[in-house]
């Protein structure tokens, strides 16, 4: 198929907490990019797709639920990295759940290679996959295998 024929997809982009210190957070681990240079690269990538995706990050648990039961309706598929939330979450968990929408988890540092409590992931069993350790390009590989998937269902 031509990809002019495509249909446009909208995708959420979702950011926990501690992710608005990216750049200046621990640089070793999580790389020097800043969140908005990160969204402007996944912007990039979506319209290379022809996706529009839209970010949002929140410090607050109940805020990312509160986004993540709007996103019904609204977006066809949900990229999360969810921070610490990841490893603690039920409520994030049940909202992925919940709302039924295809979610690629996403994390920069490989969570297999830090400390144990970094090793659960309450959100990988209601996400279609998961993308760890390739700092920003889990990101966008991330984005990629969420639009391949979209345009295969
Ligand atoms: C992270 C990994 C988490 O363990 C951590 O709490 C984060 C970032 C990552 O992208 O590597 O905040 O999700």
């Amino acid at each position: 198929m031509l990809n002019s024929t495509l249909q446009p997809l909208s995708i959420l982009a979702l950011h926990g907490p501690n992710l608005n210190l990216l750049g200046q957070r621990e640089p070793g681990i999580y790389g020097s990019l800043t969140l908005a240079e990160i969204n402007r690269l996944l912007e990039e990538e979506g319209f290379k797709l022809q996706a529009k995706v839209f970010s949002m990050q929140s410090n607050h648990e109940g805020i990312l639920v509160d986004t993540i039961h709007g996103a019904f309706g609204q977006y066809q598929g949900i990229l999360i990295n969810a921070g610490a939330y990841t490893h603690t979450s039920v409520a994030l968990r049940d909202a992925i759940a919940a709302v039924n929408l295809p979610t690629v988890e996403v994390h920069l540092s490989n969570i297999y290679r830090r400390e144990d409590f970094r090793h659960h992931s309450y959100i990988a069993p209601v996400a279609i996959g998961q993308i760890s350790g390739f700092g920003v390009q889990s990101y966008l590989l991330g984005l990629q295998a969420l639009v391949n998937h979209l345009r295969s269902i």
